[in-house]
């Protein structure tokens, strides 16, 4: 049987954005746990994607948390702006922000969870100060601004001290892991201890329905203990 315990959270990066009303209500009744809403500015990272707008948009379509994964220089400008739009978890970079207990202080008197997110290349040790405030870490398995990319293995060893830092710690936060999950790829970073996964072009793509696809996902987790409790 597939782990109770993991959560997906489908990302519409790669959704049809001409059906995206239609996609994110069919993810939400295929038992998606999070909708992964990334935002990007073209500057932060070099794509351009979506804003409020959209996220009060399909707010109303599902009632499933959305999950906004902020990638965009000084997030604090706009955090008030994603809260009202309906956001439940916002994620802000630890490379983006220059004032990161001030900004994850902010998300929650906005009353939203507060998730803090590291590239790849960035070390834990950027939000290691910050662990007591966080609702949920978001460890980069690919380097952020694109769907589509292959997981970096490399970043097993990272969730794996991810995991260690939250249990020995006594911290709630959740630990996501995003980028390049698939069915090859999740089991082996749930071994390691991520508990969320995100998954855009895994979940939404030409060769299954968005249900099969997060059926295959969550089946792929079977047999797999999560990582050190
Ligand atoms: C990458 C985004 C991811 C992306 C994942 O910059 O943060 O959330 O949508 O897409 P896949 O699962 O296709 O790597
Ligand atoms: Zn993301």
């Amino acid at each position: 049987m597939a782990h109770p315990t993991i959560k997906i959270a489908p990302s519409i990066l790669s959704a049809d954005f001409a059906r995206l009303g239609q996609q994110v209500v069919e993810a939400a009744e295929a038992g998606a746990d999070y909708l992964h809403v990334d935002v990007m500015d073209g500057h932060f990272v070099p794509a351009l994607t979506f804003g409020p707008l959209v996220i009060a948009a399909i707010r109303p379509l599902v009632r499933i948390p959305l999950d906004v994964h902020l990638m965009i220089t000084a997030p604090e400008r706009y955090l008030k702006e994603f809260a009202d739009a309906g956001a439940d978890i916002l994620t802000v970079h630890v490379e983006a922000t220059g004032h990161l207990h001030r900004t994850l202080e902010t998300i929650h008197a906005l009353g939203k969870r507060a998730g803090a997110a590291v590239n790849p290349g960035t070390p834990l040790a950027a939000l290691e100060e910050a662990l007591h405030q966080l609702d949920l870490v978001n460890i980069g398995t690919v380097d952020p601004g694109f769907a589509g990319q292959p997981f970096i293995q490399a970043m097993l060893p990272k969730i794996a001290r991810m995991r260690r830092l939250l249990d020995e710690g006594g911290y709630g936060a959740e630990l996501e892991i995003d980028g390049g999950a698939n069915v090859q790829t999740a089991p082996p970073a749930v071994a390691a201890g991520a508990r969320v996964l995100v998954a855009g072009s895994a979940i939404f793509n030409q060769h299954g329905s968005v249900a099969d696809n997060l059926h295959r996902l969550r089946d792929s987790l079977s047999g797999f203990s999560p990582g050190s409790q």
